[in-house]
């Protein structure tokens, strides 16, 4: 079959009628209507309804048309027709029109599949058989067939197209678009590296890239001047519903430049991004320091889709007389609270105290809330009583309550106890009430970080990476006080809560960069074994340089509206980390290990678990996960041998006897007063039939929650 004559099924339309066309696809769906078969005949381009008519098609085309499948994938050729009035089909682009067929090729059959692909009604009006409901896992097991239904394939369509016009853009802008190694060594960007053996350097490991960070800065040190890179990058981190272990980044670098450059070329590509998804962004995107952000929204990725905005009203009880107010300010607290506008008809005393007060507010980390009803000009709760009348005047006017309104009020000897309640709050409310309107997008820069964050070992971490150049220099590497107040030249970007991208102005002085070390603690040895290559570049007339990344996956799938970035990714992995496709990550042989040098046969450094032949005792001990001392090994190898001896002595009196396993009896525990029941789909496997990867004798639950 000559496929260069080939149409598109998606792109054939009324102004084909009456042409001969060859087409080719799979078979989306089918209907027998006694002898007339019609068929919707799915290519990338979308669907067109065939038909096989025993007026017009030889019999033995109908008869192999009979047998045709579902995703079955053929040819045919056939002539366009108008549909008659009455039966044209608005589900489908190409709905007014069908292709009576005369030729039909069998390219390949399929066999009976794992959930339904097609998800076009075939007659108009009746429902989808949408897979939408199929268990993710098993969607993923069947990637390529799940890739086949038209509303993945154009996540990854419209997927293409943005990084297209992040292309074009960055081109246009004079990028240059460079690619780095993937095989290197660890990035400082704070999650764990996943770590790849070498063969030629045994015992000797590359590390994933977290991010290209350290490359591209060298890029700018090359000379370069503007970069960018659509770039895979590696985490091994805990896993949330908008991570994945890989993932992409837009990365981005450029010397010479400023904050400013960044706002303008950002604010201008997301534009234009998010306009592929019919979404209008308006610029320029409102600039919030990091300070501001927590203490209005309690998070330093705000959602400012919707008001809930946090007030401080520690001054308002300065005198209070309230027992728990006064004892929490005389510990240097603070109290702050939140005014949901007339929604006191959807909050009752009852939700407020018994769901917001004991369960919900708790579950965020503070450990009580205060609420209040604004009715009939004042201010009503079940300790109003407590309040002065200044204070609750006050508590009116810097809330600006009007009737119908509720307040609830967090406080605690720690600010960041209140603030880190309130921010989760804040978006519980609102998701609750309804107040996130739908369709609505509220970009923001989020800016002036602090630099460093305490550790629990009295010292500082960075909060970015160690490259972010500081908003002062001349501050003492060892007054941790000092470091603590520090800000950065950091910026992130955040889209109605959500972190998409974040980048900074990196620091260029090599004696900076020394001291920003010696502030994390590392002295000079350590700094020069981690950061030497990368140092040393800078001893060359570095450029001041900046630069950000941003999350693609988590940017297409914003604005693609999927309910998760896994919808905009062609094989990703699932909520475990794992691939149900491939079964990755999964065991290797012995010979593997032994060849990058991660297997020393029967010597001490075996890798636990690996020596289950050569050595028995290291194999209980690793999956007993009980330590055996060098001195114990002897006394347990005797042990061993005589569990060995009356093993066999047992098994020569026992027969055909059966060993056990355990010696305690084996019985079922229900809660007393339940009475013991059998699923009968647990007996016959029915249960877990649809249970994903499956790993030998275990299937694989997912391990968060969404
Ligand atoms: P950062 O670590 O903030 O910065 O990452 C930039 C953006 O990458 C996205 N992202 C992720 N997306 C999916 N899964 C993940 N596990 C994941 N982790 C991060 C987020 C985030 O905003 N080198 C710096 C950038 C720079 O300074 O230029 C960096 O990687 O959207």
């Amino acid at each position: 079959m000559l496929f260069s004559a080939r149409l598109f099924c998606g792109q054939l339309s009324p102004d084909d009628v009456g042409r001969s066309v060859l087409l080719a696809g799979w078979v989306d769906a089918f209907r027998d209507h006694g002898g007339l078969m019609f068929v919707h005949l799915r290519d990338r381009s979308g669907i067109v309804q065939i038909v096989f008519s025993p007026e017009i098609a030889p019999a033995e085309v109908c008869q192999r048309a009979a047998a045709l499948h579902a995703e079955y994938c053929i040819a045919v050729r056939g002539e366009v027709r108008k549909r008659l009035a009455g039966t044209e089909n608005p589900n489908i682009e190409t709905g007014s029109i069908e292709v009576l067929v005369t030729e039909l090729t069998v390219l390949a059959e399929s066999d009976a599949l794992p959930f339904a692909v097609s998800d076009k009604a075939m007659v108009a009006g009746a429902p989808s058989t949408s897979a939408d409901n199929v268990a993710e896992d098993l969607r993923l097991q069947y990637r390529y067939l799940d890739l086949r239904r038209p509303s993945i394939r154009d996540n990854l369509i419209l997927r293409h197209r943005i990084f297209q016009c992040v292309r074009e853009f960055l081109d246009s802008r004079g990028f240059l678009e460079i690619e780095t190694p993937v095989l290197t060594v660890s990035t400082p960007e704070g999650a764990r590296d996943y770590l790849v053996p070498s063969r030629v350097h045994p015992r000797s490991f590359y590390a994933l890239p977290q991010s290209p960070q350290i490359f591209k800065q060298l890029l700018m040190v090359g000379g370069m001047e503007r970069y960018f890179q659509l770039a895979r990058c590696f985490r091994d981190e805990d896993l949330r519903p908008n991570r994945q272990p890989e993932f992409t980044q837009l990365d981005i670098e450029a010397s010479f430049i400023d904050e400013e450059f960044f706002y303008e070329l950002i604010e201008e590509l997301a534009v234009k991004m998010f306009a592929i998804g019919g979404i209008a962004l308006r610029r320029p995107f409102p600039r919030m320091t990091y300070a501001e952000a927590i203490e209005t929204t309690g998070t330093d990725r705000p959602d400012l889709r919707f008001g809930l905005r946090l007030v401080d009203v520690t001054d308002v009880f300065s005198q209070t007389n309230y027992s728990i107010f006064r004892q929490i300010l005389n510990r240097g607290g603070c109290i702050k609270g939140i005014n949901i506008q007339g929604q006191s008809g959807k909050l009752s005393k009852n939700v407020l105290q018994n769901e917001y007060a004991r369960e919900i507010v708790p579950s965020f980390g503070a450990k009580g809330m205060t609420w209040m009803r604004a009715v009939d000009g004042s201010l009503e709760s079940n300790i109003a009583q407590f309040f002065s009348r200044r204070e609750l005047d006050s508590l009116r006017k810097r809330f600006d309550v009007a009737d119908g309104d509720v307040l609830i009020m967090i406080a605690d000897p720690s600010r960041a106890v209140v603030t880190s309640a309130l921010g989760p709050l804040r978006l519980h409310l609102a998701n609750r009430l309804g107040l996130v309107p739908a369709d609505s997008y509220c970009p923001l820069w989020v800016t002036d970080f602090p630099l460093f964050e305490a550790t629990e070992e009295g010292g500082v971490t960075s909060s970015h990476h160690p490259f972010t150049a500081p908003n002062r220099t001349d501050f003492d590497p060892n007054n941790r006080e000092e470091l603590l107040k520090l800000r950065s030249r950091a910026y992130d970007l955040v889209v109605n809560g959500e972190e998409l991208g974040g980048g900074s102005i990196r620091i260029n002085d090599r004696q900076l960069q020394r001291k920003i070390f010696a502030a994390l603690g590392l002295t000079e040895e350590e700094t020069r074994q981690k950061f030497g290559f990368f140092l040393r570049a800078f001893d060359f007339g570095a450029p001041p340089h900046g630069g950000l990344a941003l999350g693609m996956d988590r940017a297409v799938s914003m604005i693609l509206q999927t309910p998760s970035i896994r919808e905009v990714i062609a094989f990703p992995k699932n909520r475990s980390a794992a691939c149900p496709l491939t079964g990755a990550p999964s065991a290797v042989s012995r010979e593997q290990l032994a060849e990058v040098g991660l297997l020393n046969l029967g010597g001490p450094d075996a890798l636990p678990g690996t020596a289950l032949k050569e050595n028995r005792l290291d194999h209980l001990s690793w999956v007993s996960r009980i330590g055996v001392a060098e001195e114990e090994r002897a006394m347990i190898e005797d042990v061993l041998a005589q569990a060995d001896e009356l093993a066999l002595l047992a098994s020569q009196k026992a027969g055909a006897e059966q060993p056990i396993y355990s010696v305690a009896p084996v019985v079922n525990r229900t809660r007393p007063g339940t009475e013991c029941q059998r699923s009968e789909r647990a007996r016959t496997g029915e249960l877990l039939a649809g249970a994903p990867a499956v790993k030998g004798n275990y299937f694989q639950v997912g391990s968060i929650l969404e």
